[in-house]
């Protein structure tokens, strides 16, 4: 059985003189697990990972690793290793040595640590790699090596500070597959750091949203997105429209809100704090509207707009409709999967009616 605590953060704050780098956090992250870090530049991620690893200590607050409280335990003799944005490797040493190099303290002979940096190389697919000097390598090749070298003394968990980051796009999505299939391989857990959130959705089992300091909400990629629980988070995850109305009461399994520039909205709630009464925000994602040219047959849930402004991507098209009552356009995004021609002319100003389902339109308090 994996520990769900098997990471355990406990009201932990870390201050920089007047800055609250880490404002009083408290989560668990799983034996096993892929979790992720996810927040704009400044928001403290880092500083959370390096009190993770030693190199920092908390101001307040406690760190458990595999139950044993870490305060005042110095990084070499925590289970963790690190791998940073920079490929640490030394040019001067080909890769063998360079893998090897996390070994040198572990009393183990010669023969089987050779025997213990082939597994490695196998393990990050540059097999016969060992003689080759670190200049000969790729980018990807050298954060490979990196990742291999904190790999080797087998830690129980490995914290990746935005190793990714100094990759271009291409090899960077490659790497993500290939550093989650690792992950899967090797059981242990990453604790991953980056601002890119389509990184972090492809890679994580969680992913804890951050900002100033503070975690806004943990979740799975599918319900950070799917079930956003504040305003911030959804805005943050993907695109999505927000519309500000006040609730008129319930009907059935629904609630019934008048917001501006969708008209009457029937939704279900799938947040738990939407209160009885009062203003609410109604947030739609671009591609849970379905746009038609004709009026729907449809009696709620519908709104007409105007065709403001359309983009053909190929794969998609993103549309902006002017509605009655909300200044921004909304915007709508659709998949283009049977093969057209024509594209539309927003310039013509055709008159468009968005529809949306119960539970894509979502309730956010706060
Ligand atoms: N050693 C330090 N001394 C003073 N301020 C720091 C130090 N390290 C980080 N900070 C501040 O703490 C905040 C969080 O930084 P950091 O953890 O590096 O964020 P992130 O990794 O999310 O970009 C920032 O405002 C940063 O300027
Ligand atoms: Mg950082």
């Amino acid at each position: 059985m994996s520990r769900e605590d098997y990471i355990s953060i406990s009201n932990t704050s870390k201050h920089f003189g007047s800055v609250k780098a880490v404002d009083d956090i408290s989560f668990n992250i799983g034996e096993g697990e892929f979790f992720s870090l996810l927040g704009a530049s400044g928001c403290g991620k880092t500083t959370l990972l390096r009190m993770l690893a030693g190199f920092e200590q908390p101001t307040l607050g406690n760190i458990y690793i595999d139950g044993q409280p870490q305060a005042g335990v110095p990084p070499h003799q925590r289970p963790v290793n690190m791998v940073f944005q920079s490929y640490a490797i030394f040019p001067h040493l080909n890769v063998h040595k360079n893998i090897a190099y996390g070994m040198r303290k572990s009393g183990l002979s010669k023969a089987e640590v050779d025997k213990k940096v082939d597994e490695m190389l196998e393990l990050i697919k540059l097999p016969g790699y060992g003689s080759r000097g670190a200049h000969q390598l790729s980018g990807g090749q050298r954060q490979r090596v990196a990742l291999a070298r904190a790999l080797i003394k087998q830690p129980k968990v490995l914290l990746l500070d935005e190793p990714l980051g100094a990759l271009d796009k291409k090899l960077r999505e490659q790497m993500q597959l290939e550093l989650r299939a690792l992950q899967r391989d090797v059981g242990i857990t990453f604790v991953f750091v980056t601002h890119d959130q389509e990184e972090a959705m492809t890679m994580s089992d969680r992913i804890a949203v951050m900002s100033l300091g503070k975690v806004l909400q943990i979740d799975s990629p599918t319900r950070l997105y799917e079930v956003p629980q504040i305003k911030e988070v959804a805005d943050f995850i993907g695109t999505i429209n927000f519309f500000e109305g006040s609730i008129k009461g319930k009907e059935g399994d629904s609630v019934v809100v008048d917001a501006k520039g969708l008209g009457t909205v029937h939704a279900s709630a799938s947040n738990d704090s939407v209160p009885e009464s009062g203003s609410i925000t109604v947030a739609v994602r671009p591609e849970k509207f379905n746009l038609s040219f004709q009026q729907p047959n449809v009696q709620s849930n519908v709104a007409e707009g105007t065709m403001q402004a359309a983009a053909y991507l190929g794969d998609r098209s993103h549309y902006y409709v002017q509605v009655e009552g909300r200044d921004a356009p909304v915007a709508v995004a659709a998949q283009n999967a049977q093969r057209q021609m024509e594209t539309v002319n927003a310039d013509e100003h055709a008159k468009v009616w968005l529809t949306w389902e119960e539970d894509s339109a979502l309730l956010l308090s706060r």
